[in-house]
């Protein structure tokens, strides 16, 4: 084994990823950091991106990176030099996938030993993991996690020119790296990080170890980026955080929180502000109230609610009621009573009963969700619900995923009925995937319309009279 080899073999650890001290977070200066340059002339990559929209924006900052080293995007993988899987942990099926795709590339290896392929995102963080591609993978080059994108110049120099693999993966709380380079998937709307990692410890998630402690960023750093996209022309912005309601918890310094960024954010010439994900317990009747006056602040919040069981919240560490969650939902409508809500909900975690679930239906009644993502229970090595009794069957989950959907695909019908025969504002995005003829885009409420229009409407906002709803669609017209 060589120096380089050793030098960035550090494995995951799960019980490290637990830990959280309260210093301040580093700050880390891209630029500061980065040195090495053009050796990815004539070269070209390919990412393969898994999981929620953390690991979206992260690929645009791998891009980035290998773009400024001067790497190329490739149209296939076949032609790749690199290829990245940026992966995701959040369920069992997920993880498959990914070991899936990797038996499928082996192939291309066969083919091109030369080709780079490597494995990042939030499954490297487990340790099963990486014991699994050592064991399994040896075809597998690199190795890397989600606080460690910023040093991939340094890694794939390694790869590249001394022809070492790399496994560098950090179980810490993690830093906040700003100036990192970015190449965004869309040129319209864009996903704007305010805060990194967890702290919240659900009992059934990954997500606080993979991703490490809740760290806000910098206000400033925040504003300065949405005023860039502003004058590249971007039209809507998504803040990300995996509970936006915290934001700012961790700032030793100055007292400053989510409403307040909102009411910055709100005054900036950007046409549209959505948000995600929302946290119940930190939805603050501030943010609700801020939220109603509209604007530029869309309508439309979607507000993971888990179960509708006390008991069952409670073992999920959720750290709130049925009742506490319905009074934040009276709010919000009350409030913003043309919002639309949409939730997530996992079934069957563990001893989860029949009269448990029933709860959970009817409190998706008493919501008027317009959507929901709804997920089996899947266990996760090394979160405390692991090993939590579990009896009911695989077969009895499905049954309770089937019925809660039927009901969430009324409250769909529902929220796009209600705009029939009303005018909507539409982003464009571009050209419906099944007619070319069709223009295809998203209301401030969050809805997909498909409209005959010209292509040059593409990127703006246009006022579409709605004409029918589907479950899943609004057609209409465009008013002149
Ligand atoms: N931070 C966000 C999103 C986290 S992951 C939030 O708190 O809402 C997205 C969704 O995946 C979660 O809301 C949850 O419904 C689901 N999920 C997370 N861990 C899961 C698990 N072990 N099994 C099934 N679903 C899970
Ligand atoms: Fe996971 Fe809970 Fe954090 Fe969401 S809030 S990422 S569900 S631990
Ligand atoms: Fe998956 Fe990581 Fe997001 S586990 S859901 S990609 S934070």
């Amino acid at each position: 084994m060589s120096k380089d080899y050793e030098k960035y073999f550090i494995k995951p650890s799960i019980r490290d990823a637990r830990k959280r001290k309260s210093q301040a977070t580093p700050v880390i200066d891209f630029n500061k950091h980065f040195n090495i340059k053009g050796f990815g002339k004539g070269k070209t990559y390919k990412i393969e991106t898994y999981g929620c929209q953390a690991n979206e924006a992260d690929t645009e900052k791998i891009k980035g990176i290998l773009e400024v080293l001067e790497f190329t995007e490739s149209d296939t993988l076949e032609n790749a030099d690199i290829i990245l899987l940026n992966t995701c942990a959040v369920r069992e099926n997920a993880e498959n996938r990914v070991f899936g795709e990797l038996g499928r590339l082996k192939q291309y290896k066969k083919n091109n030993p030369d080709l780079i392929l490597g494995v990042c995102g939030c499954m490297p963080q487990e340790e099963k993991v990486v014991e699994r591609i050592l064991k399994s993978f040896h075809y597998v080059d690199l190795v890397f996690g989600t606080h460690n994108i910023y040093k991939l110049p340094e890694y794939l120099e390694t790869v590249v020119l001394s022809k070492e693999r790399v496994i560098e993966v950090f179980s810490e709380e993690g830093s906040i790296v700003e100036n990192l380079p970015r190449i965004r998937e869309n040129t319209r709307k864009a996903w704007v990080n305010i805060m990194y990692g967890c702290d919240e410890f659900c009992t059934y998630c990954i997500v606080p170890y993979t991703r490490g402690k809740e760290r806000s960023r910098n206000k400033d750093d925040i504003i300065n980026e949405v005023n860039d996209l502003i004058d590249q022309g971007y039209k809507e912005i998504t803040l990300l955080g995996q509970n936006v309601n915290s934001y700012g918890r961790d700032f030793l310094d100055v007292n400053y929180k989510f409403s307040d960024l909102l009411i910055d954010l709100h005054k900036l010439p950007i046409a549209r502000i959505r948000f995600t994900t929302s946290h119940p317990k930190d939805f603050d009747l501030e943010t609700v109230k801020i939220l109603s006056q509209g604007g530029n602040l869309m309508p439309y919040i979607h507000l993971p609610v888990q179960s509708g069981s006390n008991e069952v919240l409670k073992k999920m560490n959720r750290k709130y009621t049925k009742e506490s969650y319905k009074k934040l939902v009276d709010n919000i409508y009350k409030f913003i009573p043309n919002v639309s809500l949409t939730t997530d909900i996992i079934v069957g975690f563990p001893g989860e009963t029949e009269e448990q679930f029933e709860e959970t239906l009817d409190l998706v009644k008493y919501c008027k969700f317009e959507g929901a993502y709804t997920f089996v229970y899947s266990k996760r090595a090394g979160t405390p619900a692991e090993n939590y009794p579990d009896y009911t069957t695989f077969e009895e989950k499905k049954r309770r995923l089937y019925k809660l959907n039927d009901l969430i695909n009324i409250g769909y019908l529902r929220g796009s009925k209600r705009f029939e025969g009303k005018i909507v504002k539409v982003l464009v995005d571009g050209l419906s995937k099944k007619n070319n003829e069709i223009l295809a885009g998203y209301t401030e409420n969050n809805k997909l319309v498909n409209f005959k229009g010209d292509e040059s409407l593409i990127g703006g906002i246009v006022e579409v009279k709605i004409t029918s709803a589907k479950t899943w669609s609004l057609t209409g017209e465009q008013i002149e």
